[in-house]
């Protein structure tokens, strides 16, 4: 069953939920753990907590990447491929293409049914495992202890990959604090090389931080010119809390591409609305993660670090605030209800 993607990825459409919901009635969870580890062999995943080179690998960036470096001492680029609404054939090739241009972060999760296809554009890439930062999510259906652990071996399976560079709690909702204490564990067995959260307000960050023993390595959460979340960003900085962009254009929501204000900048530059957007973004010290599936805007995308924004640009760029999300407050019941009747579609 395919199901509807919605316009934020809150996660899957609610069209799931009964599979889901027998599918963990019936503890096929644990049924399907050895066929999932058959096609997982087939792929030549190695299985039982992963080889002693992948526990000990970590991201190299190869020459030309600019990084910023994690709480625990990881580096991740600054710019990757963003997948939401990409899946299948569309998602692998144009995950290949963003490698092929450069990228080596790409942001995937479990609740965008794309991680087969970006482990595929992973491999048929052909570059070093070591050189690729790759992060998926954990869904709120899944955070707990013991489905967090499931979960995650899930996607690693999906992903026919044997670690992750980065693994986000995708929403601050239901069990984060079990999926939390799963996540340090397998972060200490080095089959995850960075933990972090998506879509938590400063008050949840310090909440985890302070009752937990692993630092949160990064916060993604929806940041662009028209919310441009600059106490957040104040916060996670002096909390030593990378921040990471979502929807970093916005959706192409309010015109976004047809803005006065970053056109005109970007003219001065010889840059597109995308280019200066994506700038200013880094430009703050935030990872931004652009989805496309066209390769012209792929390469567009990427071509980003050559130039630098006034201090003239900046602020009018500030001036684009709203205040307000273009989506949704994830502090808002009737938010919380909604995504958490939302299921992935397995
Ligand atoms: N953690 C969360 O809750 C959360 C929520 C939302 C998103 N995300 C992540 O953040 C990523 C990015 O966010 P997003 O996908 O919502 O939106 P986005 O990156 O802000 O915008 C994507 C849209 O912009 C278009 N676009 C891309 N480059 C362009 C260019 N150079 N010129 C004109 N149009 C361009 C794309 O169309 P084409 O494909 O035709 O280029 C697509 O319609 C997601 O893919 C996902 O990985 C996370």
């Amino acid at each position: 069953m395919r199901r509807c993607l919605p316009t934020t990825d809150s996660g899957p459409a609610t069209d799931a939920v009964p599979d889901r919901r027998q599918f963990l009635a019936a503890g096929a969870g644990l049924i399907a753990a050895p066929m999932l580890m058959v096609n997982a062999e087939a792929r030549g995943v190695v299985r039982g907590g992963g080889s002693t080179a992948a526990r000990s690998a970590r991201f190299q960036p190869s020459e030309g990447t600019q990084t910023v470096t994690l709480n625990n001492g990881v580096e991740m680029p600054i710019l990757g491929l963003g997948t939401f609404q990409m899946t299948g054939e569309e998602c692998e090739r144009s995950v290949l293409e963003a490698i092929q241009t450069g990228y080596r972060l790409i942001d995937s999760a479990s609740a965008y049914d794309n991680e087969e296809a970006v482990g595929n554009a992973v491999r048929r890439s052909g570059v070093p495992r070591n050189e690729l930062f790759v992060t998926t999510k954990l869904w709120v259906s899944d955070a707990g202890y013991d489905r967090a652990r499931t979960a995650f071996e899930r996607s690693l399976e999906l992903l026919g990959l044997e670690y992750l560079d980065l693994y986000l709690i995708h929403q601050p909702y239901n069990d984060v604090y079990g999926a939390w204490r799963a996540m340090e564990e397998l972060y200490r067995e080095g089959r995850i090389k960075a933990i972090g959260v998506s879509n938590f307000h400063p008050d949840r960050v310090m909440d985890l931080i302070i009752h937990n023993e692993v630092r949160p390595a990064v916060n993604q959460i929806e940041a662009h010119v028209f919310h441009q979340r600059t106490a957040a960003l104040e916060f996670l900085q002096e909390e030593d809390v990378q921040m990471e962009a979502w929807s970093p254009f916005a959706q192409g929501r309010k015109n976004f591409f047809q803005n006065e204000v970053l056109r005109s900048i970007g003219e001065k530059h010889g840059k597109t609305v995308a280019q200066v957007a994506l700038r200013w973004h880094t430009q703050r010290g935030v990872v931004a993660i652009p989805k496309s599936s066209q390769k012209a805007h792929i390469v567009e995308n990427f071509n980003v670090l050559d130039f630098e924004l006034s201090p003239e640009d900046l602020a009018e760029i500030a001036k684009l605030e709203t205040g307000t999300s273009v989506f949704f407050d994830h502090r808002d019941p009737q938010a919380v209800r909604r995504i958490a009747g939302m299921r992935p579609n397995r």
